[in-house]
């Protein structure tokens, strides 16, 4: 049997052109500030874990123009779909076992991945030891977030019509266990990091219902839970989800988040 981290990455690697078009484009922005707290300038080797796609890799070239920026996932087709579209090298890699040598990288990024690991102290150890002594990792996490909007109608219809809960393991949605900076804070000593800096960020995001619905079903929990339905019960749950998204006012279209970010040295 499959472990929950595979079951993640192959869940990834199906939907990488869904997640590449819809939801990367999304997220990756949201993410950019931590680079303005990184020493992008006077790094040589950068690791950019959980890259997915890839996005953040031609941020970070933009910034270490001379640095060596390697891209690892543990979901082939994401990595398939950075090294089609971007300049890599990008590798399928755990995040919790590196195939890489120790003390050779200078910086390390963390976007949006942290949670999805089993053991996310494994993971952050895993970072300190292909580290240079030094070196520093730049992560960033959900805070404060209620979910896409329409996600309650989603839940109460996907109910209704008896479809499976969200195949994802709990253990690769561990969301819950760094939602605060004093959590993170936490994370990162344990893993004998020091904390440079912690912050948050609350961003707003007004959807079309039309977006909204395509995302919602290609990449999210909705989806997810709406595969499990027969054809004819998935087209029927959708219909009554449109319906009442549609009855919401624009207000309640807006997707409401916080971003949490951290800098650490080890
Ligand atoms: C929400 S996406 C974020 C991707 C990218 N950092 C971005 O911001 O667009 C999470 C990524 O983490 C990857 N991931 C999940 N578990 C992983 C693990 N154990 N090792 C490496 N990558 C993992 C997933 O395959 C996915 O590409």
């Amino acid at each position: 049997m499959k472990s929950a981290a595979q079951r993640l990455a192959d869940d990834y690697s199906s939907s990488a052109p869904d997640y590449a078009g819809l939801w990367g484009p999304v997220i990756l922005p949201m993410a950019l500030p931590l680079l303005d707290r990184l020493p992008l300038e006077t790094c040589q080797r950068v690791l950019d874990i959980g890259t997915g796609v890839g996005g953040l890799v031609d941020h970070l070239r933009l910034r270490a123009s001379t640095a060596f920026i390697c891209g690892i996932d543990r979901a082939e087709g994401m990595v398939r779909v950075g090294a089609r579209t971007r300049r890599g090298p990008f590798a399928v890699m755990d995040a919790e076992c590196l195939a890489v040598r120790s003390g050779v990288f200078d910086l390390i990024t963390m976007v949006f991945v942290l949670f999805h690991l089993p053991q996310p102290g494994q993971g952050l150890r895993e970072a300190v030891r292909v580290l240079r002594p030094g070196g520093a990792i730049g992560l960033t996490t959900w805070g404060d977030d209620p979910g896409l909007p329409g996600l309650e109608i989603w839940t109460e219809e996907l109910d209704r019509f008896g479809a499976g809960p969200d195949p994802r393991d709990e253990c690769v949605r561990q969301h819950g266990l760094m939602d605060e900076p004093v959590k993170v804070r936490r994370l990162l000593d344990a893993a004998g990091l020091t904390a440079l800096t912690i912050w948050t960020r609350r961003y707003e995001r007004a959807w079309d219902l039309g977006s909204l619905l395509v995302l919602q079903k290609a990449c999210g929990t909705p989806g997810r839970r709406l595969a499990t339905l027969s054809p004819g019960e998935r087209a029927a749950c959708s219909e009554r989800v449109r319906v009442r998204l549609e009855a919401l006012r624009p207000e309640e279209l807006v997707w409401r988040c916080e971003v949490l970010f951290a800098v650490a040295t080890c």
